[in-house]
C-alpha cells in the first residue's frame, strides 16, 4: 500500500470539526487497504496568530512545502478582528496559496439530485448540474503591488490595491481550464471585465490566442464577470468549465455554491505546476466555506466540503480514481439517504455525517 505525507492544518471555527471527520475517513482508507498516510497538524489562521503571533509560523511553512499534500480546514472569527492587517487569519492563507505557487484553483459545483430542493433556485434549474469553476489564485488584485493606503497629507486618504495579470499567468491558468474542459464536456466559458480594465482584454486576448494554438479541438466562450453572475443564477447548467481571474473567481464560486444548496457542500483543490521530472504537484485541498464562528464549538457543521476536498487530493494529488469515485459516491449516498446537517434543512451532527460517509464506504466495499 502507498503512502504519502499529508499535512493537516484544521484552522478556526469549525474547521477542526470538520477536519476530525476526515481523519476518520482517512483511518477506514488505511484500514481498508486503500491508501496510508504519514499525517502531521500545524496551525494557521487566528490559532496560529494566538500561539506565535504569525497567520502561519515559518516551521508550518516548511512542513506545508514538504507534503505530498495539505488539507486546510477554514480561518478566522470575530476574536482576531482587531489583529495587524499582516497578521490577520486570512494572511496564512493567501502566503500558503502564493508560497507554495497554488496558481490553479478548481472549483466543482455539482448539485446532488438529492439536494435540489435545498438551493435557492428552483429544481429544474439545477438539478444535474456539474461545473468547474477554474479560478486563477495568485496574481490579480490580491496580490498586486502597490497594495497599501497612502495618506495624501491633507486629510485625506487613498486606499490602493493593483488589478495586474502577465500573459504567463493566463496561459497557464487557461491550460488548466481547457485540458480539464477536454475530460468533461470540452466546453470553456472565459470571463473577465475588458469592457473596462486593461488587465481583461490582456485575458480576453490571451485565452483566444491559446485556444486556437493548442485547444482548438475545446469549445470556448466569453462572457464579463457581471453577466456570467447573472447566467449562473438564470441558467447555470449552460456551463462546463468557467475560468476566470482571482477576485472574480472568489465571487462567482460562492454564487455557484448556493446553487448546490449550501456552501457547506464545496469542496476545493489548489494546485501548482507539475514538476517536468516526477510529474507531482504542490496542492491544497480546502472547502470553499469558511469557519462559521457563529456555529463553531457546537458539533453541527457539515464535514461534506471537508470530505469532499479530500476526495479531489484523492483525485488529484494521488491519481486514485477509484477510491475517489467511491468516496463521492459514499457522499451522494448519505445525502440519498435523507441525512442532513443544518445548512442543508436537517438537524444531523458533523459526527452523525461521518459516520454516515464511513457507513458507506464500508457497505460499498463490503
Ligand atoms: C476563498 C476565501 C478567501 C479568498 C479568503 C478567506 C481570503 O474567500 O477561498 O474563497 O478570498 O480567496
Ligand atoms: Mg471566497
Amino acid at each position: 500500500m502507498k503512502s504519502y505525507k499529508l499535512f493537516l492544518l484544521p484552522g478556526d471555527g469549525i474547521g477542526p470539526e470538520v477536519m476530525a471527520q476526515v481523519e476518520r475517513v482517512m483511518d477506514w482508507h488505511a484500514k481498508a487497504g486503500v491508501v496510508r498516510f504519514e499525517i502531521e497538524k500545524g496551525l494557521v489562521g487566528g490559532c496560529a496568530f494566538d500561539a506565535h503571533g504569525a497567520a502561519i509560523s515559518e516551521s508550518d511553512m516548511a512542513l506545508a512545502q514538504a507534503a505530498d499534500a495539505v488539507l486546510f480546514g477554514a480561518v478566522g472569527g470575530p476574536k482576531w478582528d482587531g489583529v495587524p492587517y499582516e497578521v490577520r487569519p486570512e494572511a496564512g492563507l493567501l502566503r500558503l496559496r502564493k508560497d507554495m505557487a497554488l496558481f490553479a484553483n478548481l472549483r466543482p459545483a455539482i448539485c446532488y439530485p438529492a439536494l435540489a430542493e435545498a438551493s435557492s433556485l428552483k429544481r429544474d434549474l439545477v438539478e444535474g448540474l456539474d461545473l468547474m469553476i477554474v479560478r486563477e489564485l495568485t496574481g490579480g488584485v490580491y496580490f498586486g503591488e502597490p497594495k497599501e493606503i497612502r495618506d495624501l497629507g491633507n486629510g485625506q486618504k487613498r486606499g490602493i490595491d493593483t488589478q495586474v495579470y502577465d500573459t504567463f499567468e493566463i496561459e497557464r491558468i487557461g491550460r488548466v481550464a481547457f485540458e480539464l474542459a477536454r475530460k468533461r464536456s470540452n466546453k470553456v466559458t472565459s470571463s473577465d471585465k475588458r469592457n473596462v480594465m486593461k488587465s481583461g482584454v490582456l485575458w480576453f486576448e490571451t485565452m483566444n490566442a491559446l485556444h486556437k494554438r493548442e485547444y482548438p479541438d475545446v469549445v470556448l466562450e466569453h462572457q464579463l464577470a457581471d453577466a456570467l453572475g447573472m447566467q449562473l443564477v438564470r441558467a447555470p447548467k449552460q456551463f462546463d468549465v468557467i475560468v476566470t481571474d482571482n477576485l472574480f473567481g472568489d465571487m462567482l464560486s460562492d454564487v455557484a455554491s448556493m446553487l448546490t444548496g449550501s456552501l457547506g457542500m464545496l469542496p476545493s483543490a489548489s494546485l501548482g505546476l507539475a514538476d517536468a521530472k516526477t510529474g507531482t504537484r504542490k496542492a491544497l485541498y480546502e472547502p470553499v466555506h469558511g469557519s462559521a464562528p457563529d456555529i463553531a464549538g457546537k458539533g453541527v457543521a457539515n464535514p461534506l466540503a471537508m470530505i469532499g476536498s479530500f476526495s479531489m487530493a484523492l483525485r488529484y494529488s494521488f491519481d486514485l480514481q477509484d477510491a475517489a469515485n467511491h468516496l463521492d459516491a459514499a457522499i451522494a449516498d448519505v445525502l440519498a439517504s435523507g441525512l442532513r446537517t443544518a445548512d442543508i434543512g436537517g438537524s444531523a451532527s458533523t459526527q452523525q455525517m461521518g459516520d454516515a460517509v464511513i457507513g458507506a464506504l464500508q457497505k460499498a466495499a463490503g
